[in-house]
């Protein structure tokens, strides 16, 4: 999202933050769709056109934004039944969701059966042996990739969900027996490929393409070694973002240069139609997405300056450094009513009544005052879908999209009260 200076107001495509302010209230997320079309664009020209790329879900579930996804991505990737009516509702056909996540329940896993899903990405040979079972008992034949938790660890990933011990996936060393029942069970499981998710919000485009190239060599051996051929394998991705700070990006030219071989190869090696899928969240949405709230409050208290907005970590918990940040960080920060200021190191503060609820500390904000309003850039994933709404019983912030210069709002507000 590109924000320029116009007038001495931050303005996204000539319409003033101030004038969206006034119109809709804070506080609120605001989504700027041409800006994640570019992003799946640009990474579908950086793999030649020569990947499957899927969105995940989780990044950030908003209707509005899976409907104007879907004439751009391939498919989904899905870890809910929530996540998987929400998909539907959006207009994907079921064929082009893929379903992931360390705890599918049984109706969970009926559910997807019924509905057609595209690929069941099974993550435990408990789960094969009951996904063959509810198939037999529907009749039915299920279409099934294995998550598999790798032998290689990519220190590279901010969060690692592979490589180690994890909950995430089956063991390579563990194949045997999932291959077994893969090869005993065909009149009722379809296996497709593999999938491999090992880790994510990594900024080095060489340890992303390592890990990748692994992931191809890995789908060989399986296929050689258990005779079960791969037909498609699930790369993952793992694109990071600079949440931090601005001007630093990840180098996906360089990933899709690194891969280019690799995925001919495989693509050529095997049966004819082998397909390769990356999914990425994150990459996608994050930058696409600003959240904004307004001072309301300012206090000094023994040498130190808090400025308090009217939301805080109960909208943007990632912001606050409560999702899991191991050393806590300023996102990037905006005096969006007067950017032009001269800086002043601060602490930004939501309403609620616990100390957590911190959402810049020591942070240089353009001369901020009572009014204006505070912009957090890199806002579009892992924010609203990942905060406590409830906690403390604030009202949740709207979420707009804008298209060219036409903003709509796209999830009213809701209150504690609309949740009983
Ligand atoms: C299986 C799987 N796929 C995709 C993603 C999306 O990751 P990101 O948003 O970092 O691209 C995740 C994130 O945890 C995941 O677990």
């Amino acid at each position: 999202m590109k924000l320029k200076e116009h007038e001495g107001k931050l303005c996204l495509r000539g319409v003033r933050l101030e004038e969206i302010a006034e119109r809709y209230g804070t506080p609120f997320y605001l989504y700027d769709l041409d800006c994640v079309r570019e992003r799946v664009d640009f990474v579908r020209r950086a793999f030649s056109g020569k990947v499957e790329v899927f969105y995940a879900v989780k990044a950030n579930s908003n209707l509005e934004l899976l409907r104007a996804l879907r004439s751009e991505v391939d498919g989904l990737d899905v870890s809910s039944a929530g996540e998987i009516e929400q998909s539907l509702l959006a207009g994907y056909p079921p064929e082009a969701l893929s379903f992931a996540g360390p705890g599918k329940t049984g109706d969970e896993l009926r559910g997807a059966l019924e509905r057609g899903v595209g690929i069941l990405s099974v993550e435990s040979l408990r789960e094969l042996r009951e996904i063959a079972s509810i198939a037999s008992s529907m009749g039915t034949k299920a279409n099934v990739a294995v998550r598999i938790n790798p032998d290689f660890l990519v220190k590279e990933f901010a969060i690692k969900m592979g490589g180690k011990a994890t909950q995430f996936g089956v063991d390579e060393e563990a194949l045997g027996p999932v291959a077994d029942v893969l090869r005993r069970n065909r009149e009722t499981l379809h296996f497709l490929g593999i999938h491999v998710y090992a880790g994510t919000q990594c900024m080095d485009a060489e340890a992303i393409a390592r890990n990748m190239r692994h992931t191809l060599d890995l789908a060989e051996r399986v296929s050689a070694e258990y005779g079960i051929g791969c037909r498609l394998v699930n790369l993952g991705g793992g694109f990071g973002v600079s949440y931090y700070e601005e001007g630093h990006e990840l180098d996906v030219d360089r990933i899709g240069q690194r891969m280019e071989e690799p995925i001919e190869g495989f693509r050529e090696g095997g049966p004819a139609q082998r397909r390769v899928v990356i999914e990425l969240g994150r990459y996608l949405v994050a930058e696409a997405g600003l959240y904004v709230a307004r001072v309301i409050g300012e206090k000094r208290s023994r040498g130190e300056t808090f400025f308090v907005l009217d939301g805080g970590m109960n909208h943007h918990l990632a912001a606050s450094g409560n999702l899991g940040a191991t050393l806590r960080k300023n996102y990037v920060v905006k005096n969006l009513s007067d950017p032009g200021g001269a800086p002043e190191v601060c602490n930004l503060v939501g309403p609620l009544c616990t100390p957590l609820d911190l959402m810049g500390r020591a942070v240089a904000v353009p001369s901020p005052k009572v009014g204006d309003l505070i912009g957090f850039l890199n806002s579009g994933s892992y924010a609203f879908t990942a905060s406590p709404f409830l906690f403390l019983g604030h009202e949740t912030p709207v979420e707009l999209m804008i298209t060219g210069n036409a903003i709509r709002e796209v999830r009213r507000r809701r209150r504690l009260t609309d949740f009983n």
